[in-house]
């Protein structure tokens, strides 16, 4: 059952986000039609949801495999002073699918900044763009897009078999996109109405994949090891040296021994 009304259906009709859901059983990107709504004046709120991508986008201009089964959403937001920290927004996102997962009895880690991870292997990314007003050159909408994988994925191209997994490999749970698209709307709701406050911060932290593991940092100018120690509020990773001084790592300049290239 795909039809956006059956999930309209499970979410409260004070739902800022999801008054509006369009539904693809197919499309290339729903980031992609996402801004394309959002630049023509589309409604906070708006959601596209798809069931596979044929272009699905990625962080750092990587794609996204998107193949059937998953769960493949985007929402528009029209921002508020508060919603304009990137890096907020997309660990306050992790956070909401981290709890609406939850729902599912079902305990993911959040490796820094917004992958969910289940198993040691990951199962949803999270990528949050952002679009400017041609006129007034102020923040006109963000995007917050969210692909996890449902079903079992097949024909997973050999340079991500020891990367991604999903939940019905990993838990034998058959998930109804439907029931799991209302679940993390209504937690995106809540959580984004808690963004200023950073109190999602408490449950990023305690769900963390990153802290207590060694990460490799460019810092002065140097590669070093170090180990992560803590977040601030703004999301830099705190990491501490073999020497006991500690610094603050921007995402560009961290990676983990196990990651790939
Ligand atoms: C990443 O892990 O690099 C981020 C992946 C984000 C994928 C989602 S799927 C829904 C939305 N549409 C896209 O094209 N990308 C995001």
């Amino acid at each position: 059952m795909n039809s956006p009304e059956i999930m309209q259906g499970m979410l409260t009709k004070n739902c800022s986000i999801g008054q509006k859901v369009l539904y693809f059983d197919e499309i290339d990107s729903t980031n992609r039609l996402a801004k394309e709504l959002a630049a023509d004046r589309a409604a906070h709120g708006t959601v596209v949801l798809a069931g596979k991508q044929t272009a699905g986008r990625g962080r750092i201009g990587k794609s996204f495999y998107s193949p059937e089964g998953g769960l493949y959403l985007s929402v528009i937001l029209r921002p508020t002073q508060e919603i304009s920290d990137l890096m907020s927004l997309t660990a306050c996102t992790a956070v909401a699918v981290h709890k609406a997962l939850s729902e599912f009895d079902i305990t993911t880690k959040i490796k820094w900044v917004n992958d969910l991870f289940l198993n040691d292997r990951k199962i949803c990314g999270i990528l949050c763009e952002g679009g400017f007003h041609p006129q007034s050159g102020g923040l006109d909408y963000l995007i917050i897009g969210i692909g996890l994988n449902l079903r079992k994925i097949t024909d997973i191209p050999q340079e991500l078999r020891n990367i991604f997994t999903d939940i019905e490999t990993e838990t034998g749970l058959l998930i109804d996109r439907n029931s799991m698209a209302a679940a993390i709307l209504k937690q995106l709701e809540f959580q984004l109405s808690n963004l200023s406050n950073h109190s999602f911060l408490k449950t990023y932290s305690k769900h963390s994949y990153t802290l207590g593991k060694t990460v490799i940092v460019i810092h002065e100018g140097i590669e070093k090891t170090a180990e992560a120690i803590g977040f601030t509020q703004d999301l830099g990773l705190i990491v501490r040296f073999s020497d006991g001084t500690e610094a603050v790592i921007t995402s560009g300049t961290a990676r983990f021994p196990q990651d790939t290239p």
